[in-house]
């Protein structure tokens, strides 16, 4: 008997990559997940209409490859100078959002947007087209712990300066994004990982070094976390779930790749914070519902049944060092 039955949820924000390694990827979050939303950092990224819809095809063979229903969601990387055809062809293709890399900020974003002048042309076309703008909110000209509040500043000259643009500030890390956040209108919504709302710097390097917790933007300290489930449990529509679920092969991870391979565990640990908080009742809303209507969609068909069920997270998962490895967790996911 599972403990708790919720709507199938949805992932606003997964890396699956490309390539042979992208069916275990794609065939994980399809296992909890009814739709995600495929970040576009891959190589060469979708930037057209036909870019958008070759890269989300491969998602598909990869999700009906591992039997589960799922859909993904597909974006586009927003790089200067794509003009406003492109953003338009991108539309039409059916991304629902054009993701905002500040150049250099993390994994394959050295081709991102300079400032945000640089693509003006662009933010407008995707305002008109209706297009979410995802943003990796870090500036990384600024020291690491202090990049996300050094890029608020940015986010808010695009708040004011696109009017009907509708924004999702993703992977928040800290108090200042989530006050943020709340100040500006309701078209500005935000992502929250697992990772962020479970763990902080200390989990990353407070004992031995583990940097499965390794990712962008940096883990950040306990009360920063806490405004994080504040904001999470609080049941206001403006925040809502994406993992950042960003695999990197144990190589890549020796060689100081950013991002935690979290798709496994998120919902044992979403659960087990929202839990933590005395606040059970308000996952479903959190995961299956909020982001759903952020981006105008109808909530999944499917449940997802979790289960008050200790395991101990492997070391590797999908040839991944997994988020949380070696840690025991409180609750098991499976599709009901
Ligand atoms: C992500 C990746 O590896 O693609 N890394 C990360 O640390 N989160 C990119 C990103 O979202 O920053
Ligand atoms: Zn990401």
């Amino acid at each position: 008997m599972p403990d708790l039955i919720i709507r199938l949820p949805d992932d606003f924000h997964v890396h699956l990559r490309q390539g042979p390694a992208m069916a275990a990827y794609a065939a994980r979050s399809a296992a909890h997940f009814g739709r995600f939303l495929v970040m576009p950092n891959v190589v060469p990224p979708p930037v057209s209409g036909a870019g958008v819809s070759d890269y989300r095809d491969s998602v598909r063979r990869a999700i009906a490859a591992s039997g589960h229903g799922a859909v993904p969601l597909a974006s586009f990387k927003l790089v200067p100078g794509m003009g406003r055809d492109a953003v338009l062809g991108c539309a039409a293709a059916g991304a629902v959002a054009g993701k905002y890399y500040p150049a250099g900020a993390t994994t394959n974003s050295s081709d991102g947007v300079p400032e945000p002048g640089a693509v003006a042309e662009e933010l407008r076309a995707m305002e008109d087209a209706g297009l979410v703008l995802s943003i990796h909110g870090e500036d990384p000209d600024s020291p690491i712990l202090e990049r996300e509040a050094a890029f608020l500043p940015v986010v808010d000259g695009i708040v004011g300066g696109y009017p009907r643009l509708r924004i999702v500030l993703e992977h928040l890390s800290t108090v200042a994004a989530v006050d943020a956040v709340l100040d500006w209108p309701d078209r500005v919504a935000a992502t929250v990982t697992a990772h962020h709302l479970s763990f902080t710097i200390d989990d990353l390097a407070g004992g031995g070094l583990d940097s499965g917790f390794f990712c962008k933007p940096l883990l950040k300290t306990a009360r920063d976390r806490e405004a994080l489930v504040a904001a999470a449990v609080s049941g206001s529509p403006r925040f809502f779930f994406g993992s950042d679920s960003a695999p990197h092969p144990p190589a890549a991870k020796a060689a100081g790749a950013a991002g935690s391979y979290s798709a496994p565990v998120a919902m044992s640990l979403l659960a087990a914070a929202f839990e933590e908080a005395g606040a059970l009742d308000r996952l479903e809303g959190f995961v299956s519902g909020a982001g759903a209507r952020f981006y105008g969609l109808e909530t999944n068909g499917g449940r997802l049944a979790l289960r008050r069920e200790p395991w101990v997270v492997p070391a590797i998962i999908d040839g991944v060092a997994s988020l949380a490895a070696g840690r025991t967790l409180s609750w098991a996911a499976s599709r009901a």
